[in-house]
């Protein structure tokens, strides 16, 4: 396994087509006819965690972004992950639990955020809570095209880095979701 950090605006153009080739796999007609029809407009990742196997496909890629949110009121440095998504091909091999590991020492120890989040659907639950992320249960406040919404359609989960993660409150992320 070979895992790399890029800059998004580093990615070429054969790097983004490999990632797209990617998403394309995750996100079969099938797949995409199973998920709930919703309306979100995301904020893009400012950094890439690929993972490539031992024949060196990119088997998993896990989005990153830094962000100065509200925190009850209180402004505070945080980091995001979102785009979590192994090849059906290579999944239960660890990739993405490789991923999210190698996005939160960077996140520690080169950006040093309070806390990390992510947004997931309520199958996907179970497997962050095994990799040590907790629910966080207050409201999410985002914003969206037509002004600033509570966040409902994903569930907020959290993971402490130099800070506790909050698990209720009121917390803005002051943009687009991810
Ligand atoms: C979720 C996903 C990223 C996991 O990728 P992966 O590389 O297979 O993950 P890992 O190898 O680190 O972990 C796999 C383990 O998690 C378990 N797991 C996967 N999805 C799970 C879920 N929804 N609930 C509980 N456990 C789950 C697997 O059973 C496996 O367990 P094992 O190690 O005991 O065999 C992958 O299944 C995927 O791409 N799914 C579709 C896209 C998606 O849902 N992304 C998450 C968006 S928030």
């Amino acid at each position: 396994m070979r895992i790399d950090i890029t800059p998004v605006e580093d990615l070429s153009p054969a790097d983004r087509d490999e990632l797209r080739a990617l998403t394309i796999a995750v996100y079969s007609p099938d797949v995409i006819a199973t998920l709930p029809a919703t309306e979100v407009t995301w904020a893009p990742s400012q950094w890439a965690v690929r993972v490539r196997d031992d024949n060196d496909r990119l088997v998993s890629h896990v989005g990153m972004l830094t962000r100065d949110i509200a925190v009850d009121g209180v402004s505070t440095y945080i980091g995001g992950i979102g785009g979590v998504k192994t090849h059906p091909d290579a999944r239960g091999r660890g990739y993405a639990a490789a991923a999210i590991r190698t996005a939160k020492s960077f996140f520690t120890a080169e950006r040093g955020v309070a806390f990390i989040l992510l947004v997931c659907l309520p199958p996907t639950v179970p497997y962050y809570e095994r990799l040590g992320w907790q629910r966080y249960r207050g409201t999410l406040l985002v914003a969206q095209p037509g002004g600033t919404i509570p966040f409902t359609t994903n569930l907020p989960m959290v993971l402490p880095a130099h800070g506790e993660a909050p698990r209720d409150g009121t917390i803005n992320l002051c943009g687009y979701p991810w």
